[in-house]
């Protein structure tokens, strides 16, 4: 099995719509692929964690990195695993907003944070997906 992370950063058109649309798509595609991982979001830049098989991975990713909605896609991390960091999500959304000096935070699942902190996932992750959503 295969991790991939990249960072990138929102169309300026992007529009709430258009992250309902990504997960529900992403949820049918990836569970089709047994793809699992994380999208978060703060202000207009992603950061995703893809994982499953290396094949699956890699060609989601090519159709990831054409898509128009976001530019300036990144690879940061692309690694072979033993085991998933996010066995339970086909695609879980985080977001973090920082609008007029108040933070929001919009979770596609209730016990996204705790899930985030799962003491299971691997500590580099956790250090990096903490660090992404904190920045300002
Ligand atoms: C930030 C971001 C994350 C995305 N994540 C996924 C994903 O995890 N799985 C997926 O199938 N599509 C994801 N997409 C959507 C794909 O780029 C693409 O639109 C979708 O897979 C449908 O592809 P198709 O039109 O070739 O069938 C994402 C798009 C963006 C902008």
């Amino acid at each position: 099995m295969y991790r991939l992370i990249y960072v990138s950063k929102a169309a300026e058109s992007l529009r709430e719509d258009d992250i309902e649309n990504i997960l529900h798509v992403s949820q049918s595609n990836n569970d089709e692929r047994y793809l699992t991982g994380f999208l978060a979001q703060n202000n207009r830049a992603f950061m995703q964690a893809l994982e499953g098989e290396r094949r699956e991975v890699l060609d989601i990713y090519d159709r990831i990195k054409s898509d128009d909605r976001h530019s300036g896609v990144l690879q940061i991390i692309g690694e072979p695993i033993e085991k998933r960091a996010f066995p339970d999500w086909t695609m879980n959304y985080h977001r973090v907003d920082d609008k007029d000096g108040s933070s929001t935070m919009v979770l596609r699942q209730d016990d996204a944070v705790d899930a985030l902190l799962n003491p299971e996932m691997p500590r580099d992750l956790l250090y990096l997906f903490s660090k992404f959503l904190r920045m300002r």
